[in-house]
């Protein structure tokens, strides 16, 4: 069969890796894609086309007999891919526009969680700056209070205020100075919740759901989990924290009644489901809805998956997911993300990247390009974030070591990486 992938990030190398794998696969298109997947070679083949442009990519996958394609990333979904591929015939994997706003729109996921009591952090929603205001200004107030902006923003949308000033500061440049344009025509300001964060994936066919192995993602910028938020900066799956009790706690409290509700309310949420969690003692609460795998979770949690994943794909469409094997390896899996110099804010592109040749021959481990571009037979830099380098072991200490003897084989001027990708959970 063929596959065609949407994306240009590591989770898309790693999506294209894994499907590759599977003998059952003749060709695997990918649209964009990146220098990484450019180099696989064999099956594997980028397409100049890119993630947005859905009427372009419905016509690749019908005149080149596309017979699953698979959404990478959100923007695709939250502009109707996977409607407009149903209505012209074809099988696609992820969420429909409408279940897709668990993502891409706050306001509607928060509401949900409500009418379904699904636990996450109290909240209000805003529709312009003065109500707002008078919220933030209630002498009673206590902070930290989290404003977020509705729509999709590249991970940006959200503001920690430790007190009233920034508070104020976030909706003004949310309301005023405009700076997400019209993803903030409606904000949410919520309660902040304590705990440690881990990430859930569920691919499901509606009603039945297979996991992953829980992560954990790093998203400041620092060690210690200081400075700005990013994309995330490594990565780590099983994460001890979600334990079996927790994990359970997850199912019933919230994967279960989400999909159920979804069902009930008349948008049957199918594809990727990603569930952001705050644990507090043992409770999990939804810090957020995503409606496609991780960046950089998928990069371990792809690598630990031991069953085909396209048969798994393909169950999730065609609604057999019940039916298929879906087993982990018994490792562990760690990813540090390699970014250029100065990410998040500016950094510059186009660096000549150099990877020593031992690194291919390394025993479990994955280089996934992210920001990479081939131009001519040579690979540079060409984003933010450039490699997302995985390895397994059988201890997550292994699997950590291994990974970062990887990472100071790559370079580029400017590469940074955090040196503490794990470190909390050992
Ligand atoms: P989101 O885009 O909603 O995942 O938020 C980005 C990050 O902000 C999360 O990964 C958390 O670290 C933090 N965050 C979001 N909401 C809350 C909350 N209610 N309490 C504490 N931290 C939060
Ligand atoms: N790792 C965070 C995200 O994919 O949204």
């Amino acid at each position: 069969m063929n596959v065609l992938i949407i994306g240009s990030g590591a989770r898309e190398h790693a999506l294209a890796w894994a499907v590759a794998k599977s003998e059952r696969v003749n060709k695997v298109f990918v649209a964009p894609g990146n220098g990484g997947t450019a180099l696989i070679g064999g099956k594997v083949c980028n397409l100049p086309l890119k993630a947005t442009a859905l009427e372009g990519l419905l016509e690749f996958a019908q005149s080149n007999h596309v017979d699953l394609t698979v959404v990478g990333s959100e923007h695709p979904l939250e502009l109707g891919i996977v409607d407009l591929f149903r209505s012209a015939g074809k099988q696609v994997v992820g969420p429909t526009q409408a279940a897709a706003r668990l993502e891409s729109s706050k306001v509607f996921s928060k509401e949900f969680m409500r009418r379904q009591g699904i636990p996450t952090a109290g909240y209000h929603v805003f529709g312009d700056l003065n109500a707002a205001r008078s919220y933030i200004e209630f002498p009673e107030r206590v902070y930290p209070q989290v404003i977020k902006a509705s729509g999709l923003c590249a991970g940006k949308g959200v503001f920690i205020a430790l007190n009233r000033d920034e508070a104020l500061k976030a909706i003004s440049e949310l309301f005023e100075e405009r700076i997400f344009g019209n993803a903030a025509d409606e904000v949410v300001i919520e309660d902040f919740l304590q705990g440690e964060e881990a990430s859930v994936f569920a691919l499901t066919d509606g009603t039945r759901y297979r996991l992953f192995l829980p992560a954990q993602d790093h998203k400041r910028i620092g060690n210690g989990d200081t400075g700005k938020n990013t994309g995330g900066m490594g990565a780590y799956a099983p994460a001890p924290l979600v334990t079996p009790e927790v994990l359970q706690k997850v199912e019933e409290q919230i994967i279960q009644p989400t999909l159920k509700g979804m069902v009930e309310e008349g948008y049957p949420y199918t594809g990727f489901l990603y569930v952001g969690l705050m644990i507090d003692h043992g409770e999990p609460s939804v810090v957020e809805y995503n409606a496609r795998l991780g960046d950089p979770e998928t990069q371990v949690v792809l690598p630990l998956l031991k069953s085909d994943f396209i048969t798994a794909l393909q169950a999730s469409v065609q609604g057999s997911l019940g039916e298929v094997p879906f087993e982990m390896h018994r490792k562990s899996a760690a990813t540090v993300v390699i970014a250029s110099g100065g990410y998040p804010d500016h950094y510059e592109t186009g660096k000549p990247i150099t990877i020593a040749d031992e690194v291919s021959g390394m025993d479990d481990c994955l280089v996934f390009h992210a920001g990479t571009s081939l131009e001519g037979g040579r690979l540079k830099t060409a984003g933010g974030r450039v490699f997302s380098v995985t390895a397994l072991g059988d201890t997550l200490r292994e699997s950590i070591d291994r990974a970062y003897l990887a990472v100071e084989k790559i370079g580029f001027d400017g590469a940074y990486y955090r040196t503490d990708i794990g470190a909390k959970a050992l």
